[in-house]
C-alpha cells in the first residue's frame, strides 16, 4: 500500500478509568473494577485505497484503552466477548493465578464475558493484556486485540524518570494489508509458519511521527505483533546519520539493575524494553527510530521494513522536571542464586511434521503436555534449545520473572541489557541454546510456556508446567 511515511501523527491510547471502587472484605484495600468490550470496529488505514480495514479490538480501538494503576491496587477487569470467536484474556507480566491467567483452553464464548482478578502486588512494570485462546490467538492479536496495562511504585517514582506526558508507550507491529485496503487474514490464507508484514505499526498507526521536545522521554517499546523480531537503532538524520544512544532502563519485569546505554536494541515478540532519549542535542531536527536489516530470511524484508516512526524535535522545553541525568543504579533485583537450583529442564523447540513442538509434544497431545512440575518456591534452570531449521522462537514462560544465564551455539552473547535484567520472554534465535533461571513462585498450579510467535504458538508450539505445593 501507498502512504508517504512519517505523515501521521502517533496516537497514544487513552488511560481507562475504573467503573467503581469496591472494597476487598478481606483485606479492607481498595478494588478498582474495570470494563473492558472486545468489539469488532473499522479504521481507514489507507486513506487512498477504497476500503477500511475491519478489526476486533479491546472498547473497539487498537491498541486497547491502556489501565494504569499502582503497586499494591487490586483491580477486576471483566472482559466482555462481542468479537467475532471465543477469547481467552490473559495480562502478560502479572504472576496472576491460574483460573486468571488467560488459559488457552478457558474459552470465554461471543456474548459471554468472564471477570478477571488480577493482584497487582508485583514492582512496577510494562504490562500487556491481549487474546490467549487456543489456535487462535495470532488472528485475534493480529486484528487488534491487544493493549497495555502499566503498573507503577513508589522505588521508581523516586528516581524521577520521565513521567507524565514524556512516558510513552511504543507498541510496533508489523502487519500486511490487501490492495484494497484490508488486511491481509492469516486464517484464510492458511498461514502455518510466520507473519512478518511489510507494514510497520506503532501504536496502530503505520510509520507515525511524534513532536517531542529537546529533552528526555521515557519510551516503552513492546513488540506486540506476531512474528517479527526488531534490531531497533536510532538516526540523527542531519547529524550525518549519528546513532543516537538509548538508555535501557527497564525490561518485561521492572526496572534493570543499571541503566545500559547502547545504540542497538532487539526487541522480539511480547518482550518490552523500557529505554530512556535524550533529544536534548537534537532540537529543531528529526530522528528516525530505525530497524536494521539482519533477518535470517532475507525474503522478509521489505521496502520500509527498515524504518518505524521518526520524532521530530522542536526547540522549546515546556516542563523541565524529572529531566536529569539518568540514574545507573535502578532496583535491586531478585535474582535467583545459581547455586540454589535444584534442577535443570532441558526443552527442545523445533518442528514437527507441519506443526511446531516442544521437545516433541504440541498443545493438542493433551495427555502429554505437562512437560514439568517444579515445586513451589524452589529455583531451577531451564534450558531452551532451538531445535533449528534457521527458525527463531521468542520463548514465554506464565508465573514467572527469570534471568538469562547464557547463550550458546550462536556468535551472540547475553546481551549487557539482558545480563541486567529479568524478562518473562527471552529470543532464542537460530541455533541458540538458551539457559534462564527462575524461582517458581508465589502460586501453585497450572501455568503454559510458549513460543510467542503467534503462528507457532496457535500451531502447538504451547505446553504446561504446573508448580506444585510442597506438603508440610
Ligand atoms: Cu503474551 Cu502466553 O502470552
Ligand atoms: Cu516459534
Amino acid at each position: 500500500p501507498t502512504q508517504s511515511f512519517f505523515s501521521q501523527p502517533l496516537p497514544i491510547p487513552g488511560v481507562k478509568a475504573p467503573k467503581y471502587t469496591f472494597t476487598n472484605p478481606q483485606t479492607g484495600g481498595p478494588i478498582d473494577y474495570y470494563e473492558l468490550e472486545i468489539k469488532p470496529f473499522q479504521r481507514k488505514q489507507y486513506p487512498n485505497l477504497a476500503k477500511s480495514a475491519r478489526m476486533v479490538g479491546y472498547d473497539g480501538q487498537f491498541p486497547g484503552p491502556t489501565i494504569d494503576i499502582e503497586q499494591g491496587r487490586e483491580s477486576v477487569v471483566r472482559y466482555i466477548n462481542n468479537g467475532d470467536r471465543p477469547a481467552s484474556t490473559h495480562l502478560h507480566g502479572s504472576y496472576s493465578r491460574a483460573p486468571f491467567d488467560g488459559y488457552a483452553d478457558d474459552h470465554i464464548d461471543v456474548g459471554q464475558y468472564k471477570d478477571y482478578y488480577y493482584p497487582n502486588q508485583q514492582n512496577a512494570r510494562t504490562l500487556w493484556y491481549h487474546d490467549h485462546v487456543v489456535d487462535h490467538t495470532a488472528e485475534n492479536v493480529y486484528f487488534g486485540m491487544a493493549g497495555l496495562y502499566l503498573l507503577h511504585d513508589q522505588h521508581e517514582r523516586d528516581l524521577a524518570l520521565p513521567t507524565g506526558k514524556y512516558d510513552i508507550p511504543l507498541l510496533i507491529m508489523a502487519r500486511q494489508y490487501n490492495s484494497d485496503g484490508t488486511l491481509w487474514d492469516p486464517e484464510k490464507n492458511d498461514e502455518d509458519t510466520s507473519i512478518y508484514g511489510d507494514v510497520v505499526e506503532v501504536n496502530g498507526q503505520p510509520w507515525p511521527n511524534l513532536k517531542v521536545e529537546p529533552r528526555k522521554y521515557r519510551f516503552r517499546l513492546l513488540d506486540g505483533g506476531i512474528s517479527r523480531t526488531f534490531k531497533l537503532f536510532l538516526n540523527a538524520d542531519q547529524k550525518n546519520n549519528q546513532r543516537v544512544p538509548f538508555y535501557v532502563i527497564g525490561s518485561d519485569c521492572g526496572l534493570l539493575a543499571q541503566s545500559v546505554v547502547t545504540d542497538l536494541v532487539t526487541i522480539s515478540i511480547a518482550e518490552r524494553w523500557d529505554v530512556v532519549i535524550d533529544f536534548s542535542q537534537f532540537a529543531g531536527q528529526n530522528v528516525t527510530l530505525r530497524n536494521d536489516h539482519e533477518e535470517v530470511n532475507p525474503d522478509t524484508e521489505y521496502l520500509g521494513t527498515d524504518r518505524v516512526m521518526r520524532f521530530i524535535v522542536g526547540t522549546t522545553v515546556s516542563d523541565s522536571s524529572n529531566n536529569g541525568a539518568v540514574p545507573v543504579q535502578l532496583r535491586d533485583v531478585p535474582f535467583p542464586p545459581q547455586d540454589q537450583s535444584v534442577n535443570t529442564r532441558h526443552f527442545e523447540f523445533g518442528r514437527g511434521g507441519s506443526n511446531w513442538v516442544i521437545n516433541g509434544i504440541g498443545w493438542h497431545d493433551t495427555a502429554d503436555r505437562l512437560l514439568a512440575a517444579p515445586q513451589r518456591g524452589s529455583i531451577e534452570i531451564w534450558e531452551l534449545e532451538n531445535g533449528g531449521g534457521g527458525w527463531s522462537h521468542p520463548i514465554h514462560v506464565h508465573l514467572v520473572d527469570f534471568q538469562v544465564i547464557s547463550r550458546t551455539g550462536s556468535d551472540r552473547s547475553v546481551l549487557p541489557y539482558e545480563s541486567a535484567a529479568q524478562q518473562d520472554v527471552v529470543w532464542l534465535g537460530p541455533g541458540e541454546t538458551v539457559r534462564v533461571i527462575a524461582r517458581f513462585s508465589p502460586w501453585p498450579g497450572l501455568y503454559m510456556f510458549h513460543c510467542h510467535n503467534l503462528i507457532h504458538e496457535d500451531h502447538e508450539m504451547l505446553a504446561e508446567f504446573n508448580v506444585t505445593q510442597v506438603a508440610d
